[in-house]
């Protein structure tokens, strides 16, 4: 069983989901995400610029949370922490993973849709798990019967999940946090609309209060 603490997640209802394309905005962006109150951030491995980000955001930005998303095997989660990782989410789960998360000290967050991804996932030693795709997966409803069979585990659903639905979410006692991009358009992000982001953020950290 992972002994690891979550605690990040506390009082964090949304953990915006960031593919960075241009590695200069990196920074900004998680400055603009923290001034508005959003300090856990998701940065995926999806373009080439992931692992410089969450390095430059470590450095750089003061409370920043910063953690990897997209993280498909071993040798990304390694690469990930090395280059700063506070926590990892993968879309899914493998052995390969879980052997990996069990062996360092970092939140790790596998996926799970299925009521047999849930089970493998709990067996491994893990209780938060990431829930995605969530909209397609069944939404809310599909978390919410969890809690019966899993009333000890917690969920971070993402998906599909943006401000509109995402109080449906929070309002489960079995969802911990929600996740999404749509928290860093990438047309603001292109433009640096970095206070349109800090105002989309602070709406995003009010969810749930
Ligand atoms: C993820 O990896 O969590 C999702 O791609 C986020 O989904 P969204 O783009 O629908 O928010």
């Amino acid at each position: 069983m992972s002994s690891v603490s979550y605690a990040f997640l506390d009082n964090a209802p949304v953990i915006p989901v960031i593919a960075i394309q241009k590695l200069e905005h990196a920074v900004p962006l998680a400055e603009a995400l923290v001034a508005g109150g959003i300090t856990n951030l998701e940065v995926t491995l999806r373009t080439q610029h992931g692992l410089k980000a969450i390095t430059l955001i470590r450095d750089q930005v003061k409370g920043a949370n910063v953690g990897v998303g997209t993280v498909c095997n071993a040798t990304e989660f390694d690469s990930a922490v090395d280059a700063g990782a506070n926590f990892v989410v993968s879309p899914g789960q493998s052995d390969a993973l879980f052997d990996r998360a069990l062996l360092t000290n970092i939140p790790f967050l596998p996926g799970a849709v299925t009521a047999t991804e849930v089970m493998a996932s709990k067996e491994a030693g893990f209780n938060v798990l990431k829930f995605f795709p969530a909209s397609t997966s069944g939404g809310a409803d599909a978390i919410k019967a969890f809690a019966g069979p899993f009333a000890d585990l917690q969920f971070v659903p993402t998906g599909g999940i943006n401000l509109d639905n995402a109080a449906s979410y929070l309002s489960l006692s079995n969802v911990r946090a929600v996740g999404g991009s749509g928290l860093t358009p990438a047309d603001a992000i292109q433009n640096g609309q970095w206070e349109h982001i800090t105002q989309i953020a602070r709406e995003a950290s009010q969810l749930g209060a």
